[in-house]
């Protein structure tokens, strides 16, 4: 995902743009590049890779004025290459942009049409050549950009800069997130809080289709149709947006340590001091609700799907769960009494935004449970449930997964109370056990270098198959998903009851299999499927607990015994080895662990 910065200031731009992109690293990027505007002139920089290139780059060509944007570039259309890095500049105009343009091509066509020449082959350049030539047609800054804006479909989050123009910039969002951030006779535009953090902690959201006209003294903000509006200006929190590792080599690392952390901050925000749980009937009436639908992307599909056995086993609830991607295309019928529910860290996901758009006016309510609570999943939901796991830098989703769970988790035991469908002591267990979860998660951090050393040796396969059966096959998709996207190692994850249908072809000495087998009420079943395993010459890494190491006996390859907790809870738990497993075998195999290769934090394109 892009990051896009601006500033009109007291001081020069350059290094608060790059101090401010340098925040936004953690959404991933291949190239950056900012621009000026130094006594009327426009000029920029732009650099491939990583952050400190531009910043070698200006230190050896620097880039003075008091104005300027800037932007680290996730590429979508055009390679990673320094004409195509932003900002775009097409005569007296720059622009830095992050979404995707879909009528970009038709609008080249337009402009080719006009006589306008291209230089590179984004989406973005065609924004910036369409502004240039409404100047051309006479029209002043803002009616030029407002009228591209007009023009524009698609997602995007917009910053206009104009040659000659020292005190205006043009920020305008449709689909992705843009924030303005007042100073005292300064005014800053950023993706989001965390960018602008270091400059104030005085933010506005900008809403879907605003643009808003800047100066250093006064923002003007207009909707779609050009009416002015007023929105709400928000002091930040600033401890939320802090950003830095906090003495660990790596954000996930710090972020897999913080679990048992903000596990506890979270229950102290959605249990009261008499142990209930505080999400009212207001919120919502789980009397009410006749079924679920989930939908999400990636870990927090595996969320979805872990929430579904929580939900249909306590709450004898029926659960649709869906990968939002598919869901928004296949439409499915939305029957009455339905609850559509979307997971999502960031809230900016752009499947999950455009399912939850679909089941707008069709599904009886809209629930989220994001970790960023101004999201745009979030303020187009009719609930949003904060998941408490604080600013997740790591591109790989760990900490907030575990909170997910624990919102789900949550949710689906008020659900079994309303419904009355578990008894008062089951749920008083359960909850005691999520109380007392953050206490286990320490001690099983304790075994870390014992799972390092299992990781090392997974480190030197070229693939992993991961096993699990009930709630352990989404913690094994989870793993899975986890050792591939950090690691760059090929990894599958299986029911275990399918490994007989296919998958078993693949089992030879050279693939580890990792088998996620807490002693529950399936684990003989599981200890079945690890000897059919083991007798075709595969090596199994089994992670289970004391029972379930004492009943498999000592023929796995390596075995993680993790503290015994109650079977609803074994998916918060088990999240840690299979965040750990990856973690290690990234280091062992010197891939980028924060911004592993062509991902970025938050998919916030299709
Ligand atoms: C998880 O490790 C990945 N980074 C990715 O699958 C992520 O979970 C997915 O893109 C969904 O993001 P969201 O939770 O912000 O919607």
């Amino acid at each position: 995902m892009c990051g896009i910065v601006g500033v009109l200031g007291e001081h020069e731009a350059a290094p608060l743009l790059v101090e401010a992109l340098k925040r936004l690293e953690y959404r991933g990027y291949d190239s950056a590049g900012i621009a000026t505007v130094n006594d009327g002139h426009l000029d920029r920089r732009r650099a491939v890779g990583k952050l400190v290139n531009l910043s070698d780059l200006l230190v050896h060509n620097p880039l003075a004025g008091k104005s300027g944007i800037g932007h680290t570039r996730w590429a979508t259309h055009g390679a990673p290459t320094t004409i195509n890095a932003h900002p775009h500049k097409a005569g007296p105009v720059a622009v830095v942009h992050n979404g995707i343009i879909e009528n970009y091509r038709e609008l080249r066509a337009e402009l080719a049409e006009a006589g306008m020449s291209f230089v590179t082959d984004t989406d973005t350049e065609t924004i910036a050549l369409l502004t240039q030539y409404h100047l051309d047609q006479g029209l002043n800054h803002v009616e030029a950009a407002q009228k591209t804006l007009g023009r524009l479909e698609g997602a995007f989050a917009l910053v206009f800069l104009f040659d000659g123009q020292d005190d205006l910039m043009i920020a305008a969002r449709k689909g992705s997130p843009l924030a303005i951030g007042h100073g005292e006779g300064e005014v800053f535009v950023g993706s989001d809080a965390i960018a602008l953090a270091p400059l104030t902690d005085q933010i506005t959201y900008l809403e879907e289709g605003d643009y808003a006209i800047l100066t250093r003294h006064t923002t003007e903000i207009r909707d779609e149709a050009g009416a002015l509006v007023n929105r709400p200006m928000k002091v930040i929190e600033m401890a939320n947006s802090r950003v830095d590792k906090g003495g660990y080599k790596h954000f996930m690392a710090k972020e897999i340590a913080e679990q048992p952390t903000v596990l506890a901050g979270a229950l102290r925000h959605f249990l009261t001091a008499e142990g209930e749980i505080n999400i009212p009937a207001e919120d919502i009436d789980f009397s009410k609700v006749q079924r679920l639908t989930m939908v999400a992307c990636g870990t927090a599909f595996y969320a979805c799907l872990t929430a579904k056995y929580w939900f249909e086993q306590l709450a004898q609830l029926p659960v649709d769960v869906d990968i939002a991607s598919e869901f928004r295309y296949r439409e499915p019928p939305i029957p009455a009494g339905t609850t559509a529910l979307f997971v999502s860290q960031s809230g900016e996901t752009a499947d999950t935004l455009a399912a939850l758009r679909y089941c707008q006016e069709k599904a009886d309510k809209i629930v989220s449970v994001v970790n960023v609570p101004e999201s745009s999943i979030a303020r187009e939901s009719d609930l949003a449930l904060p998941i408490l796991a604080g600013v997740e830098v790591g591109v790989a989703s760990t900490k907030a997964f575990t909170c997910q769970l624990n919102v789900l988790l949550l949710l689906a035991l008020k659900a079994a109370q309303v419904r009355g469908t578990l008894s008062d002591e089951d749920i008083a267990r359960i909850l005691r056990g999520l109380r007392a979860l953050p206490g286990v998660f320490n001690s099983a951090l304790d075994r870390d270098s014992k799972i390092s050393a299992a990781a090392q040796k997974l480190a030197e396969a070229r693939d992993v198959l991961f096993l699990g059966r009930g709630t352990m096959y989404p913690l094994a998709l989870e793993g899975a998903l986890k050792l591939k996207e950090i690691s760059y190692i090929h990894a599958e994850a299986y029911a275990s009851g399918e490994l007989k249908h296919g998958p078993i072809a693949l089992i030879d000495k050279h693939v580890p299999v990792v088998v996620m087998a807490p002693r529950d009420a399936l684990f003989d079943k599981t200890v079945s499927n690890m000897q059919e395993v083991m007798a075709r010459g595969g090596r199994v890494l089994l992670v289970t607990d004391q029972a379930g190491a004492e009943a498999a006996g000592d023929d796995a390859w390596d075995t993680i015994v993790l503290p015994q907790v109650d079977e609803e809870l074994t998916p918060l738990l088990y999240a840690l080895p299979a965040q750990l497993i990856a973690y290690h075998a990234a280091i062992a195999k010197g891939t980028d662990v924060d911004q592993p290769r062509n991902l970025a934090k938050s998919v916030t394109v299709e």
